[in-house]
């Protein structure tokens, strides 16, 4: 019989073989064999290395080959295929309806962003195009005391937020609401207003790995540049952000564009320790009715 260890490591052979692309959560075979393999047979990730010496049932076993089978051919990103993602140590429920969660923000959420705003001040959080509602969960768990707007214009996404919402027991502080961008929030003013919202540009959008096909072209395509949502949130933040606020916005491979569009914004890109880049903070006082002029 086939150990749980020996079944991770014949997948990530398989799939490093099959050139699929890792960017969903995972960014390495070994890393997305084990999620794979956990999930089919239904053991907890605290169960760790521990669990590597387990036979694996027949059933289990015909479990993975499915699922591998489907992630190779489908080109399916795994978190469609199990139904669930992490991000910044929750477990939520995903579906094609939103983006798999994977925004390094998950690191500064983590840290509560310091050193840009006094964890203690904060009591009102906007998550901007909040998807499956990762980062607006996030924010709840890392401040207790803050309420959170979870805003996206997609019916589907908000679904899955509410969802989420109930299943991390977090919807007496997580409203769950739909709008474009500020539409929804008007004359509402936030400590900390963040997003991860669609940042990819035309021509990056046809270059991406077949995975990426499966998720909502909203959560990914943001004009020529990449900068469409970007701009908007930029021009509109000043209205929404309380002083000594700060906004956080994720940009990827749109930073370049970004800083070409907006060279008098004082971008503060922090590093963040687990990896990935691309974010930027800008405090309130950096902010103003100014940036409904960028280009
Ligand atoms: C890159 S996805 C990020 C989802 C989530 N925040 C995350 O990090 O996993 C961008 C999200 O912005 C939403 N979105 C696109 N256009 C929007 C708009 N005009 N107003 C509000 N949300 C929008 C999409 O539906 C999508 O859920």
């Amino acid at each position: 019989m086939e150990t749980v260890g020996a079944a991770i490591a014949r997948c990530a052979r398989v799939l490093g073989r099959a050139g699929v692309h890792f960017g969903h959560g995972t960014d390495n075979a070994r890393d997305e064999a084990a999620e794979l393999v956990f999930f089919a047979a239904g053991i907890a990730h605290k169960a760790g290395a521990r669990a590597y010496l387990r036979p694996l049932s027949l059933r289990h076993r015909r479990r993975v080959d499915e699922l591998l089978q489907r992630r190779m051919t489908e080109r399916v990103p795994l978190a469609y295929l199990t139904r669930r993602a992490f991000f910044a140590g929750l477990e939520l429920y995903v579906d094609e309806r939103v983006l798999v969660p994977r925004s390094p923000i998950a690191g500064l959420v983590q840290r509560r962003f310091h050193p840009w705003i006094g964890a203690r001040r904060v009591r009102r959080i906007l998550d901007l195009g909040t998807g499956s509602g990762a980062i607006a969960m996030a924010c709840a768990r890392s401040f207790p005391r803050a309420a959170v707007d979870a805003v996206d214009i997609s019916a589907g996404a908000l679904a899955v937020c509410r969802r989420n919402a109930r299943k991390l027991g977090l919807t007496a502080r997580v409203a769950v609401l739909r709008s474009d961008y500020f539409d929804a929030v008007r004359g509402r003013r936030y400590d900390i207003i963040v997003s991860n919202p669609p940042y990819v540009g035309r021509a990056e959008i046809r270059r991406l790995p077949r995975e990426y096909r499966h998720e909502p072209k909203l959560g990914l395509a943001a004009g020529a540049d990449g900068l469409d949502a970007v701009r908007v949130i930029l021009a509109g933040a000043h209205r929404h952000l309380s002083d000594g606020g700060i906004l956080v916005v994720e940009v990827g491979n749109s930073e370049r564009a970004l800083l070409r569009s907006f060279p008098h914004l004082r971008f503060i890109w922090p590093h963040i320790d687990m990896g990935g880049g691309g974010v930027f903070v800008l405090r309130a006082q950096d902010l103003g009715a100014n940036l409904e002029i960028g280009q």
